[in-house]
């Protein structure tokens, strides 16, 4: 099957990506600064990015690239803009290449594991639920294909990642040619504000979302690293802006975009592609909440709460923040066509991009403003 670079052309999820001929808060051309700070580097780093300066011999210094096309675009992996004046070069073969998702029971990860298994790729689906025989597992196994192959996999449990590792380097093809992807995908959400949050959530979401992202990233790079193949972690608009009594879950995410820079950094070296895919509002098409969810945490929470925070703020309080929480969830994309697109993208196209932004413009625009503008005015326009 032909290994078909996405198209890098403008579409509803695409466009905001663009941002060659902005302006700066300060009024300052963005093209400006950016040449600006591109050349303020030292001397030294220069050289070593200067084209032409290719480390042939150790095989692993990957191409000098001018980061900028002439308009201004950054180009590449090096930021969420489109390749618009370099198109992808390269078509290669999916061939025997294998992926593996993590959190297939539901949601985005099993919609993608039949998606990617559809384009021909081995699939590893890690699910939460196998060994229960519970969740998407089943129905990834009634495929009854031998490129679909469930695994259990819990990201909280060394052991069983362990375990995972040792299952797809014994049933790859060639364990020595690596694996070409790794999406870490598993997540759980809360809300609640900092009062009514105890230190066990805060723990709990960060030990799926954080340390089970770092934890399988780190067990099965060797064999990415092999592949030269992508890292894709799926982290959330969230972890890009804050949001009121979402903190439990946004340190989470702040946290996977930090650790996939800095990854991203440190395997440029090796041809490791490590992208970051920032979904807004699917709640309405996973599982990642439910009315009964919300209901219950909010259940525990309340009876969990110190007296002093009970009494301070109020059930009528509470209960309207619930309520905000429902609202909230109700308003979400049923498509989660974006999002698998988007991370299809990662793992296809010979010049994925850093950052993925499947999201609807109204959270979009929310991220540019949130993100780019201080945070006097950002604050005032969508958080008091
Ligand atoms: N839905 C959205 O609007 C949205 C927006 C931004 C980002 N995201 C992110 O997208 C990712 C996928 O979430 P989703 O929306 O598809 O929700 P989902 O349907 O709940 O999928 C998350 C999956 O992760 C699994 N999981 C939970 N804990 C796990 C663990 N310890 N080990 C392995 N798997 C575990 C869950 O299994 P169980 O079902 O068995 O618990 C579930 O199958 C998450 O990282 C989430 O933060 C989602």
């Amino acid at each position: 099957m032909p290994f078909v670079p996405q198209s890098p052309a403008c579409d509803p999820h695409d466009c905001h990506r663009h941002h060659s001929e902005e302006e700066t808060t300060t009024g300052i051309p963005m093209a400006t600064i950016l040449a600006a700070a591109r050349l303020s580097r030292p001397l030294a780093q220069l050289a070593l990015k200067a084209p032409g300066l290719k480390d042939g011999a150790a095989g692993l210094r990957p191409r000098p690239e001018f980061w900028f096309s002439v308009s201004g675009v950054t180009k590449g992996g090096r930021s969420y803009a489109t390749t618009t004046t370099a198109a992808p070069t390269e078509v290669s073969e999916i061939g025997e290449r294998a992926v593996l998702i993590t959190g297939c029971d539901s949601g985005f990860g099993f919609a993608l594991a039949k998606h990617l298994h559809e384009k021909g790729f081995i699939i590893y689906a890690g699910c939460l639920l196998k060994e229960q025989g519970r969740g998407g597992s089943k129905e990834l196994d009634d495929m009854e294909s031998d490129h679909m192959r469930t695994v259990q996999l819990n990201v909280c449990d060394s052991e069983e990642v362990s375990r995972a590792v040792d299952f797809v380097t014994s049933t790859l093809k060639g364990p020595d040619t690596g694996l070409w992807g790794l999406v870490n995908n598993a997540g759980v959400s809360t809300f609640g504000e900092v009062e009514f949050t105890s230190m066990d959530t805060y723990k709990e979401v960060a030990e799926v979302n954080l340390w089970g992202t770092i934890r399988t990233t780190k067990a099965f790079l060797p064999l990415i690293r092999r592949a030269k193949g992508r890292v894709v972690n799926i982290s959330s608009m969230m972890g890009r802006m804050a949001n009121p009594a979402r903190s439990p879950y946004c340190i989470t995410k702040f946290g996977v975009e930090a650790f996939s820079d800095c990854l991203r950094y440190e395997m440029r070296p090796h041809e490791v592609k490590v992208c970051i895919v920032e979904p807004g509002n699917f709640i309405a098409g996973t599982s990642l909440y439910s009315p009964e969810r919300i209901k219950s945490i909010a259940d525990k929470m309340w009876d969990e709460l110190p007296e002093i925070v009970r009494r301070d703020y109020g059930r009528k309080y509470f209960d309207e923040q619930v309520a905000k929480m429902q609202s909230y969830c109700n308003s979400g994309s049923t498509d989660t066509s974006p999002v698998i697109d988007s991370i299809t993208h990662a793992l296809t196209s010979t010049t994925p991009y850093t950052r993925y932004h499947p999201m609807d413009y109204y959270w979009w625009l929310r991220m540019q403003v949130m993100t780019h503008m201080p945070a006097a005015i950002s604050d005032r326009l969508y958080i008091y």
